[in-house]
C-alpha cells in the first residue's frame, strides 16, 4: 500500500488517545478515516477536529457488541465503498490485585480488549479480502511483560498478541497484512490519566500514528508482524 491518498481506514476507539492521534496522522496522509467510540456525541466532537464529511466519519459502536461492529463497517462501505485499513484499538484497563478484582472489571476488559478485536476482525474481513488490506491490533507491552495488579489486563493483552499472530497466519494467503503494535507508556486518557507536561517522557499518540504510516508504506513483500515500542528513556522521578 505505497500510495495512501484516498485509502479508507477504520479506527475503533478513535474519540481520544492513541486512536485519535493515529486518525490525525492518516488524514494528514490524505486518507479517509472512520472513528468510533461508545457515544456518538463524543465521537462527533473528535471528528470535527479531524476534518470534514469528505474525509472523516463518526460512528457510535461498542466493540463488545458484534452487531455494532457489523453496522459500523456497513456504514463505512455505504459512504466510501471500500475499506483498506482497520486499527482495532479500543481498550480499557482496570488494575487491582487479582483477589480484589470484581467480576465487572474482569469482564469489561475481556469483552472490550479481547472479544472486541475479534468482533472488529470478523465484521471487516470480507472488505479486507477485497481490498487486500491491513488489519492492526493495539496490544501493549503488557502483552509480553506481566506485572502485579495486571492479571486481567495482562490476560487480555497476551491474548491479543496471540490472536493477532494466529490471524496473520490465516489471512496472509488473502494478501491481507496483519500486525500487532505493543506500546509501553503512551500519553493518553488511559486509566483516567489527564495528559499534561508530566507525560512529556512518554510516547505521544502521534508517534504511534507515524509508526502506522511506516507499516502501511512497507513494501508489500515485507511484514513487521509484532512491533514493540517504548519510551526511549523511562520517567526520571
Ligand atoms: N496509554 C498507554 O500507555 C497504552 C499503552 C499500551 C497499550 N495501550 C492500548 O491502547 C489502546 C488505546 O488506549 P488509549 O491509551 O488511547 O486510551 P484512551 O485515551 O482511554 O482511549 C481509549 C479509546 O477506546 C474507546 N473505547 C473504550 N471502550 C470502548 C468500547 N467498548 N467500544 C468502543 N470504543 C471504546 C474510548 O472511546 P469512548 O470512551 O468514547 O467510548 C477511547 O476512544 C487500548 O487498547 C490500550 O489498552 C495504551
Amino acid at each position: 500500500m505505497t500510495e495512501l491518498k484516498n485509502k479508507v481506514a477504520y479506527i475503533t476507539g478513535g474519540s481520544k488517545g492513541i486512536g485519535f492521534g493515529v486518525a490525525q496522522r492518516l488524514i494528514g496522509a490524505g486518507m479517509k478515516v472512520a472513528i468510533s467510540g461508545r457515544t456518538l456525541k463524543t465521537v462527533e466532537k473528535a471528528a470535527e477536529y479531524l476534518g470534514d464529511e469528505n474525509n472523516v466519519l463518526a460512528l457510535a459502536s461498542d466493540v463488545t457488541q458484534h452487531e455494532d461492529e457489523k453496522e459500523a463497517i456497513q456504514q463505512i462501505l455505504d459512504k466510501w465503498g471500500q475499506l483498506d485499513v482497520v486499527l482495532a484499538n479500543a481498550g480499557v484497563g482496570n488494575f487491582a490485585p487479582v483477589d480484589e478484582m470484581s467480576d465487572e472489571q474482569w469482564h469489561q476488559m475481556i469483552d472490550t480488549n479481547l472479544n472486541g478485536v475479534f468482533h472488529t476482525l470478523k465484521a471487516s474481513v470480507v472488505a479486507l479480502k477485497k481490498s487486500k488490506g491491513y488489519y492492526i491490533t493495539l496490544a501493549s507491552l503488557a502483552g509480553t511483560n506481566f506485572f502485579a495488579q495486571g492479571a486481567g489486563y495482562n490476560a487480555t493483552k497476551f491474548g491479543v498478541v496471540g490472536f493477532t499472530q494466529a490471524a496473520m497466519l490465516d489471512l496472509r494467503k488473502y494478501d491481507i497484512k496483519v500486525s500487532t503494535i505493543m506500546p509501553g507508556s503512551v500519553a493518553t486518557h488511559f486509566n483516567n490519566n489527564k495528559p499534561s507536561e508530566k507525560d512529556a517522557w512518554k510516547i505521544q499518540p502521534e508517534d504511534i500514528g507515524e509508526l502506522v504510516i511506516d507499516l502501511l508504506k512497507m513494501h508489500p513483500r515485507t511484514l513487521p508482524s509484532k512491533i514493540e515500542v517504548r519510551p526511549t528513556r523511562p520517567d526520571k522521578k
